[in-house]
């Protein structure tokens, strides 16, 4: 923490800290982090993300079946925009990005089944802060190919006594919820299917976060086929922390 860890300090890291990951994901299908980065590489990101923002990059987000911007703001609150961590002003963004990627693949063969090989590129989103929030949703319902969502939050201080704003996470066949703090250096994993619908309970005060989607191979691969989606332009040829693997878009 405090630094950018080179390679070698990440991968030591990394490896002690997937251990946790995945007997966490396997164990209860949602695994939190917390201090992922440390305090320096989290401002830098949240400095771009302001940034980003400064300069209206920022879109209402979109429903896959929208009526219209009107019903889907009542679904979802947020602004949005994606990164594919080439753009300038996002070098801290790509470095969250392919921790995110390298943490996952050190989980390797133990998240089984899934086999991931891809992700989509970073959604940046921001909730104004004026009470709205997500209502309860499932990411993927209809097997798109997306198998875990990773959600890295930004907010300093952030109290949700005060401010709202929590991620409720609702597991299949569970009585009890999770209730999760979007806090700053908090890095969030969860599987993106039915297993958790959840939402995000309005927020009283700018809430920012990152999310990248990762796919599984398999799964992926049968969505493109369903939808004739061209299956080359997610061919990773190799899936290590060195390769960041293309970024499609959704
Ligand atoms: C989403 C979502 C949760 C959060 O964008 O699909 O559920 O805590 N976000 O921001
Ligand atoms: C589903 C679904 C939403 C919910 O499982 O298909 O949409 O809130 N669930 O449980
Ligand atoms: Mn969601």
């Amino acid at each position: 923490p405090g630094t950018y860890m080179d390679q070698h300090g990440r991968t030591k890291q990394f490896r002690e800290l997937s251990d946790y990951v995945a007997k966490c994901m396997n164990q209860h299908g949602i695994c939190v982090v917390d201090n992922f980065l440390g305090d320096m590489p989290g401002e830098e990101i949240l400095k771009e993300v302001q940034d980003l923002q400064s300069r209206g990059t920022f879109q209402d987000g979109q429903l896959v079946s929208s009526k219209g911007v009107q019903s889907s703001q009542n679904i979802r609150g947020d602004q949005i925009t994606w990164v594919d961590g080439t753009e300038p002003g996002s070098k801290a963004i790509s470095y969250l990005v392919s921790s995110m990627d390298t943490l996952l693949m050190y989980c390797g063969q133990r998240l089984k089944p899934v086999s991931i090989r891809g992700r989509t590129k970073a959604m940046v989103a921001c909730y104004p802060g004026s009470g709205k929030g997500y209502v309860r949703h499932v990411d993927n319902p209809n097997e798109d190919g997306r198998c875990i969502t990773c959600i890295y939050y930004l907010n300093k201080g952030w109290d949700s006594r005060e401010t709202g704003g929590l991620l409720r996470i609702y597991p299949e066949g569970r009585s009890e919820v999770a209730n999760i703090e979007p806090i700053f250096d908090r890095l969030l994993f969860f599987w993106s299917d039915r297993r958790n619908p959840h939402e995000v309970l309005p927020a009283y005060a700018i809430r920012y976060a990152i999310t990248v989607w990762y796919f599984d191979t398999g799964e992926r691969l049968r969505a493109k086929q369903r939808y004739r989606l061209p299956v080359e332009s997610e061919k990773h040829p190799k899936w290590t922390p060195q390769h960041h693997p293309l970024p499609v878009t959704n």
